[in-house]
């Protein structure tokens, strides 16, 4: 079986996007406590930030990364979390069942976001909360000086303003789950005011209004519209949110989970662009895809703590294997291959809940199988995106129908003369020969090709064997005569760099 497609430098969809590479810290189970800070850690800094946690982000290659949440941000005080710990109050947080101990904030997370350099994204809460907080929050935040909550964020030690550019207005507001869930006019209407008056604080923030929680929400494209005809002067983007799993043993279906991808940001493009020519507006709303994964969701209900408010309880602690990672390369794929609309994008989330980094409390960390496909994508997409259009043989799906084995896209940069072919094999008995025609770029030669792949599609990185699912070489690629050719081998997430 051969799959093929052409690369040439002119087929240009747009530049890479930094933002792309995007992440997600909330405070939920895990990923803030005994995840990115843990006082006392063997490897803590005197801020209590964990250092092997944060060598590992750098490596992990992420830009910006979205907070404080999340469903958590729907009833979350910002106010709780800043000034001398001693002072903060533990509250109930009722998205997760939790402790809320607010020993971390937003002024611990602006200093780890200058640590491992990130680029902070931040939400308001919209649920329980309005315009004034909003407006509180962004003072505090982005005006340097002389004005009450500017000055007490100085006094707390943060002398330059944070400087936050990218503002989600509010997390899933069209999900019957989020606290104070709103019907599209409500939330339009809200988005917008918040909006508007942000603004005038700061002339030059990019706003994201909450898209849907899913493409299968009952309320899908039509929430957009509704959302977009009251806000579509104020915002910049419209977030997107998919999670994907693997149901009832269908693993082919699972490995095309990339479809319904491409098919959700087509849909919410089209919307966008139709409130756009209703409105005879210039500028395009693009998506923030701001979460997105594997997601295990159906075991939810099972996690959550009933009677009792634990501290950081171990919630959503997915542990993936090496059909999630093909997976999680694959959306990746699919965000590249819309990077003309889809410029801002966050992996939902970054350490222990649904997570490519996991940590033990005062032990180790380490990498999941879904930490490469992200590393290597945020390493070598660099440049410009090119649109490849492979004729690939297919498999039957139940959900898809034909889906094409091969799912590729390509980037090069014009600097270095670099091109890097991002591709995966859902095939999951036999490997997939692949020829790519090179001959547009003239005389190239093969850099380095790596595959992740493996005899078990479900083994997984364990605390005592992280290395067990690593990209690999792939001995079988080679150029000549202008062709690329390479075997992808079953179930497999592949980079082969030219030069
Ligand atoms: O990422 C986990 C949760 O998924 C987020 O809190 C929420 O926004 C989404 O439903």
């Amino acid at each position: 079986r051969t799959a093929r497609f052409t690369l040439d430098p002119a087929f240009r969809v747009a530049p890479v996007s930094r933002r792309t590479f995007g992440s997600f810290v909330e405070h939920l189970g895990r990923c803030v406590y005994t995840g990115i800070f843990e006082p006392g850690h063997p490897a803590a800094d005197a801020d209590g930030l964990r250092t092997d946690v944060l060598e590992l982000i750098r490596e992990l290659g992420v830009s910006t990364v979205r907070y404080p949440g999340g469903n958590f941000v729907s009833g979350y005080r910002w106010e709780d979390g800043i000034g001398p710990v001693q002072d903060r109050p533990s509250r109930l947080d009722l998205a997760w069942h939790s402790t809320e101990p607010n020993t971390f904030g937003l002024d611990e997370f602006i200093r780890w976001t200058g640590k491992a350099g990130l680029e902070p994204m931040m939400a308001v809460n919209l649920g329980t909360r309005g315009v004034q907080e909003a407006l509180d929050l962004l003072e505090y935040c982005n005006i340097p000086g002389g004005t009450r909550l500017s000055d007490q964020r100085v006094a707390n030690g943060a002398k330059q303003p944070h400087g936050v550019r990218m503002w989600c207005l509010g997390n899933e507001m069209d999900g019957q789950w989020q606290i104070g869930h709103k019907n599209a006019d409500e939330y339009g209407r809200l988005a917008a005011e918040t909006g508007r008056a942000m603004r005038m604080i700061d002339a030059n923030l990019e706003l994201v209004a909450c898209g849907s929680s899913g493409s299968s929400m009952p309320t899908f494209g039509q929430w957009e519209a509704t959302v977009l005809d009251h806000a579509y002067d104020v915002v910049d983007y419209v977030s997107c949110h998919a999670y994907y799993e693997e149901k009832d043993g269908d693993l082919g279906g699972f490995l095309a989970s990339a479809v319904n991808m491409e098919n959700f940001i087509a849909d919410v493009v089209s919307t966008a662009d139709h409130v756009r020519a209703k409105k005879r507006a210039k500028k395009h709303i693009n998506i923030s895809f701001d979460e997105w994964n594997v997601w295990y969701m159906s075991r939810l209900q099972g996690e959550l703590p009933k009677d009792e408010w634990p501290v950081a309880p171990r919630l959503l602690e997915d542990h993936y294997h090496l059909a999630d990672a093909v997976v999680v390369g694959s959306l990746l794929i699919t965000l590249l291959r819309n990077s003309d609309r889809v410029t801002s994008a966050s992996l939902a989330q970054l350490v222990n809940v649904i997570a490519p980094i996991m940590t033990e409390p005062g032990g180790r960390a380490w990498r999941q199988t879904t930490f490469h496909p992200f590393a290597q994508t945020s390493q070598y997409a660099v440049g410009d995106v090119l649109r490849v259009e492979p004729v690939s043989p297919t498999y039957q799906t139940a959900e898809y129908g034909d889906v094409d084995l091969l799912q590729a896209v390509a980037t090069h940069d014009e600097q270095t003369g670099a091109t890097t072919v991002f591709a995966v094999n859902r095939s999951q008995d036999a490997p997939l020969a692949l020829e790519v025609d090179t001959r547009a770029f003239g005389p190239v030669r093969l850099a380095e090709a790596t595959t992740l792949a493996g005899d078990d599609a479900y083994a997984r990185n364990t605390a005592d064997d992280p290395d067990r699912v690593t990209p690999q070489p792939n001995t079988s690629a080679a150029v000549d005569g202008g062709t690329l050719r390479v075997s992808l081998p079953p179930v497999s997430w592949n980079v082969i760099r030219l030069v």
